[in-house]
């Protein structure tokens, strides 16, 4: 958790060169992979019925008693945890945030960023160095199912929370038939268009191990006999033709230009003429909503982008640009109210 500053010592770190920002910094980032830590170990989850003495959560979590101790006091001292006549327990903010089962739990999202912060930015000079990302970051994802089921989770997530307000923004005509959901993965999206609209049929493209996800959302909506899962690769699969609307959410930030036109005319190809593509993704013109955390947000997820996968994220004339050369008219772009940072960017299929 960030360090509390009194006003005073905030000064001398933020609005002067009295102290070196850095080490906050270094207070923040330490906080957070211990955090991560006491996630991996379950120690969040061994507290969520109640206190404990640090013996018994030893035994709990199958962890040496003093460099538990130690973590815990460390944990404590970050406000994850309380302690009490010897007794641990976890904050408000933890119960709140950080189980399992808590509504909207962060606790996916702690975990696939504890592992993008230890296993991939660890050499994040490299790829600034050689211009390129410095491995296959889904492939790495389909070894890894728990990190995978985490990161399916954080974007269902979003998708639970975005998917309403995206389903208002998206016109599809009385006499669409289908969509296809290009790196659909959890099927969050389509089942939430599919539940408006009757009479959609949907086929979500995406690597096998993300589609596991994707079939659970299917089933636990009823809607198996209305939306295809095909097992592919985004630049080979067959995606279809003659569909009424293209999904690529959260896709063309993983590609530089040439790659995502690419995957723009893959999308063109797979629409009837007057048919709509719908992007969403955080552009890197960030909006100047109330100041907050979504410039930040931006400029990470965009080194992380670029580390890992070659990416970025993409400014709005680019896109548009983009959209363009692959034949689509009319695009426009909507920033959606529950986000600081996601845009919803659409076009029609010239013709
Ligand atoms: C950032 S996620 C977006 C998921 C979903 N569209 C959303 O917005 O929540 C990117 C998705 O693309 C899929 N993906 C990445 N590379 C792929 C590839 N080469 N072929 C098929 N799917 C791929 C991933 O498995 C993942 O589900």
């Amino acid at each position: 958790m960030p360090v509390p500053l009194s006003p005073d010592e905030a000064k001398a770190f933020l609005d002067s060169d009295a102290a070196p920002a850095v080490y906050l910094d270094l207070l923040d980032a330490v906080s957070f992979r211990t955090a991560g830590a006491a996630l991996r170990l379950g120690v969040f989850e061994a507290l969520a019925d109640g206190p404990l003495p640090v013996d018994q959560l030893a035994t709990r979590t199958g962890t040496d008693p003093l460099g538990l101790r130690i973590l815990l006091d460390a944990l404590t001292g970050y406000g994850y945890l309380t302690r009490t006549d010897g007794r641990y327990a976890n904050s408000a903010n933890t119960t709140r945030w950080l189980l399992r089962a808590a509504p909207g739990s962060f606790a996916p999202v702690l975990s696939v960023w504890t592992a993008l912060l230890t296993h991939w930015w660890q050499d994040l000079e490299s790829s600034v160095r050689t211009g390129g990302p410095t491995g296959d970051f889904y492939a790495w994802l389909e070894q890894h199912p728990d990190t995978l089921a985490d990161f399916q989770t954080m974007l269902r997530g979003q998708a639970d929370w975005l998917a309403e307000e995206i389903v208002e923004l998206l016109p599809v005509p009385d006499d669409a038939r289908s969509l296809v959901d290009v790196g659909g993965g959890h099927a969050g999206y389509p089942v939430a268009l599919l539940t408006a609209h009757p009479h959609l049929r949907a086929t979500v493209v995406d690597l096998a191990g993300a589609l596991a996800q994707g079939a659970r959302t299917v089933a636990d909506a009823g809607l198996t006999d209305r939306v295809e899962l095909r097992a592919g690769d985004l630049f080979t699969a067959d995606l279809g033709t003659g569909h009424d609307l293209v999904l690529l959410f959260n896709i063309v930030h993983g590609y530089q230009r040439e790659q995502t036109l690419t995957l723009l005319r893959r999308a063109a190809a797979a629409l009837r003429p007057g048919g709509r593509i719908a992007l969403l993704e955080p552009l890197a013109d960030v909006p100047e909503r109330p100041a907050g955390t979504g410039e930040a947000f931006v400029r990470m997820f965009s080194l992380n982008l670029f580390h890992t996968q070659g990416g970025r994220a993409y400014g709005y004339d680019e896109l548009a640009e983009l959209l363009g050369e692959a034949g689509f008219t009319d695009v426009r772009q909507q920033l959606l109210t529950r986000s600081d940072t996601d845009h919803l960017v659409t076009a029609v299929l010239a013709g």
